[in-house]
């Protein structure tokens, strides 16, 4: 099996074939002068591959590129082409909220199989039963809690484990069994009598205490800066944030420092700075599986 690079994930592809001792092929690239993408696949493919190509903004021209390595491989010769996503953009658009709307997730799902992809694994993506949903080949999705909780083990006094909402409490719950902490999420209550809008922790106490925020994207930050105000208020003694996907975007780090975030730690599935932990052997464990 060859691993395949795109610049995209060149990083993770590179940790990827050392950690199944598989040779690394970078695919070349080039734009044309009207914009359109070029992708060659350098020498000639035998058996399985492994391509490794995250949709990291620009997401759409990453898109396209991905459906050009899938023929690309297909066509250099691979028997099955392994896609790796780590990042899958467009996954929160997975249902029509408003008549009109596209399943954003299921139209780049159902493209990359028709592309010729042989199997699909993803990190983390916003709802994973969208993969059961619109996909017939195999498929995966690799979360990397315990690597995320990890990272933490040792640094966080009297912890607690926070979602920032009641369908992120799966993190929540997984990070603080690594951690072997407490874990709750936030919830959004109205005072009956006031109307007053309140935002805390549905049980647990967070005065004194270090509390661990765990999410899938951090995007614009918006969110966890929201949190991490109102557990400060509460009384929390340091925050940390926690997430897979770092899109970080519209100053978003700068921003979760300022609202007294201590650290901001992600994963390699998007290249930035906070990328402290890498997906690499979460994900080589499924192709090893796949490979059985
Ligand atoms: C929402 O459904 C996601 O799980 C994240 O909480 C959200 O995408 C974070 O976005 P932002 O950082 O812009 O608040």
């Amino acid at each position: 099996m060859t691993v395949i690079a795109t610049s995209s994930s060149l990083g993770l592809a590179a940790k990827l074939s050392r950690l199944l001792s598989r040779e690394l092929l970078v695919a070349e690239e080039k734009v044309f002068p009207d914009g359109e993408k070029y992708l060659r696949i350098p020498k000639r493919l035998e058996g399985d591959v492994l391509l490794v190509h995250s949709l990291h903004q620009p997401q759409d021209e990453r898109f396209v590129q991905l459906l050009l390595a899938v023929d690309a491989a297909k066509g250099a010769g691979a028997s099955r082409v392994i896609v790796v996503v780590p990042y899958f953009a467009y996954a929160r658009q997975d249902k029509r909220f408003l008549e009109g709307e596209p399943v954003s997730v299921g139209a780049l799902l159902k493209a990359v199989e028709a592309a010729g992809a042989d199997a699909l694994a993803v990190v983390d993506i916003h709802k994973p039963s969208s993969l059961d949903e619109w996909l017939r080949i195999p498929h995966f999705n690799v979360l990397p809690v315990g690597e995320l909780a990890g990272y933490f083990r040792g640094k966080l006094r009297d912890p607690v484990v926070l979602a920032p909402d009641k369908g992120a409490l799966h993190r929540a719950q997984l990070a603080a069994q690594v951690l072997g902490a407490e874990y709750d999420y936030l919830e959004k209550s109205r005072d009956r009598v006031t109307g007053e809008v309140k935002i805390a922790p549905k049980s647990v106490d967070v005065d004194g205490r270090d509390v661990l925020f765990i999410d899938d994207i951090i995007s614009t930050g918006g969110t966890l800066v929201a949190a991490a105000k109102e557990v400060l208020a509460l009384g929390a003694k340091r925050v940390y944030a926690a997430c897979t996907h770092a899109l970080l975007v519209s100053g978003a780090l700068d921003k979760l420092y300022a609202a007294g975030v201590e650290e901001v730690v992600a994963t390699d599935t998007v290249p930035s700075p906070v990328s402290r932990v890498s997906v690499a052997e979460p994900i080589a464990e499924v192709v090893r599986k796949l490979l059985r």
